[in-house]
Parts: structure tokens; C-alpha cells; sequence
């Protein structure tokens, strides 16, 4: 897909992997990013980036784990834009600052809602208006958590595990509706998720041994992965892993 004048919809774009692929998407030439998180403040921060990039700006303060505010944020883009052509649904938690099984009840009902539910949501709404606009692509992040077991974030894991899953079901959208989808599972990457909400701005004890021995990845390493996602149209359902270099 060539995204000139395209419309995409970024969520988790407050920071991070969302902000930085979200100014990428305008500098390869989308007409308009929609900014959706749930924190205002950060999101004016990457409006201000992506304007800068070339590209309009919509900031969209929306929780992806409520129903009713995900179909907010599809109808404005609907009315002010009467197309979508890219989603990449890419907010997500972990476990934070109390690995599982000490993770409050509270706290794992909503990794899931975030990370699994917000994917599933957020796809299903942008089906109808990517068919109406010729077809769309969406990406969805998953994580190298998805592959292997971990204790500490046995949450977080099953939830990654679970949008590759998604993802590869959703192979059948690109001959019915023209919607590829695709999933990205990023290595560790230098944003605040390491930080694990700990409060303290430190990483927790379980990720620091691994954080110490690799190299991490930049949002960007992340953002090249998305792009090249809608940019060939060969791929549907393809599940690619960006590793970390050992140090
Ligand atoms: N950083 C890593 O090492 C790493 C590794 C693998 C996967 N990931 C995944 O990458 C994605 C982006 O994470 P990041 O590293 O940029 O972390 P981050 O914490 O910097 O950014 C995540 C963003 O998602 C937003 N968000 C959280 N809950 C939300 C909700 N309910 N509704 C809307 N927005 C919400 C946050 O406010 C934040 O701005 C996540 O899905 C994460 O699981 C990150």
C-alpha cells in the first residue's frame, strides 16, 4: 500500500514505540495520524512530532480496553475523514511493578483487556471503514514474550501469545474484506515499559540481568517493521520478530 494521503490510527502513541512509529507513518507520507492513549498530556507531544513530519495530527484520548471508546474513536475518524487505511493497535501493559501470581486481580484483568481485547476491538471496528476505503492493513504489537514462557509476566506473555494467534486467524480479512493483517514482536526496547510502573523508575529485578545482556532496540527498529508491513502487499498474517543483539 502506498501511504501517501492515507489516514492511520496509532494507539499507545503517547510514547514510545506508538509516538515513534506514529512520526514515521507521516514522514513516509501519511496525510493524518489519529493519536489514541490515555494520557493527554504526552499525546500533545507527538501531535507536535508528527505535524512536524508532515502530517495531520489527531489526537484521541481513548482507553482501547472500553468498547465505547474505541467506537468514539472509529466514528470521529469516520466523520472527519470518511476513510482508515492503517491501524496499528500497539498500546499494551505488563504486569508492573508485582510479578504474577502477586499481580492484583485488578491489574491482570486488565493486561488482558488492554493487550488482547484492545487488539481484537480495534480490528474488528477498522474492518468496515478499510473494505469501504478499498482495503486497509492493520499491525498489531505482540512481543518476543509470545514465544517462550515467562514466570514473572505470565500475563503479559499469554496475552502476546494471544494477538499472534489473533493475527494468524485473521488471514481470511485480506481476500474478504482487503484488510492485511500483521504482527510485529519486538525484543526489549528502550521505552518506559522496561520500567514496569515500579514507581521508582527503576527496572524490576527479574529484567535487569536480561536488559544487561543485550543491546536494546530503538522505537524506530519497531516503525520500520510497520512500514514495511503496509508497504508490501505480499503480507498477510505473517508474524516477524525483531531480536535484540546479544552485548
Ligand atoms: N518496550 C519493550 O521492550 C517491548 C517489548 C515487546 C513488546 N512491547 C510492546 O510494545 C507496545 C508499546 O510499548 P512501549 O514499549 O512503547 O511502552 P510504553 O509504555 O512507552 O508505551 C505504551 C503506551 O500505551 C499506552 N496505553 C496503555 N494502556 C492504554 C489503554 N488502555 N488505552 C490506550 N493507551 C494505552 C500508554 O499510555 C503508553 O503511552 C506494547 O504493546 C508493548 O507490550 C514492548
Amino acid at each position: 500500500m502506498d501511504l501517501a494521503g492515507a489516514v492511520a490510527v496509532v494507539t499507545g502513541a503517547a510514547r514510545g514505540i506508538g509516538r515513534g512509529t506514529a512520526v514515521m507513518l507521516a514522514e513516509a507520507g501519511a496525510a493524518a495520524v489519529v493519536l489514541v492513549d490515555v494520557k493527554a498530556e504526552q499525546l500533545t507531544e507527538s501531535a507536535a512530532l508528527v505535524k512536524a513530519a508532515g502530517a495531520e495530527p489527531v489526537i484521541s484520548v481513548a482507553d482501547v480496553a472500553s468498547l465505547d471508546e474505541l467506537r468514539r474513536v472509529f466514528a470521529e475518524v469516520d466523520s472527519r475523514f470518511g476513510r482508515l487505511d492503517v491501524l496499528f493497535n500497539n498500546a499494551g501493559i505488563g504486569e508492573g511493578a508485582t510479578d504474577w501470581p502477586g499481580v492484583a486481580p485488578e491489574r491482570a484483568a486488565a493486561i488482558v483487556d488492554v493487550n488482547l481485547r484492545g487488539v481484537v476491538l480495534g480490528t474488528q471496528l477498522a474492518l468496515e471503514p478499510m473494505r469501504r476505503s478499498g482495503g486497509g492493513v492493520v499491525v498489531n504489537t505482540s512481543s518476543g514474550a509470545a514465544h517462550a514462557p515467562l514466570p514473572p509476566q505470565a500475563v503479559y506473555a499469554a496475552t502476546k501469545a494471544g494477538v499472534v494467534h489473533f493475527t494468524k486467524s485473521c488471514a481470511p480479512l485480506a481476500e474478504t474484506h482487503g484488510v492485511r493483517v500483521n504482527c510485529v514482536c519486538p525484543g526489549l526496547v528502550e521505552t518506559q515499559l522496561l520500567l514496569q510502573d515500579t514507581g521508582g523508575g527503576k527496572i524490576p529485578a527479574w529484567l535487569q540481568p536480561l536488559v544487561d545482556s543485550v543491546e536494546l532496540l530503538a522505537p524506530e527498529d519497531i516503525g520500520r517493521v510497520v512500514l514495511d508491513f503496509i508497504a508490501d502487499d505480499s503480507k498477510i498474517a505473517e508474524i516477524v520478530t525483531v531480536e535484540n543483539r546479544e552485548r
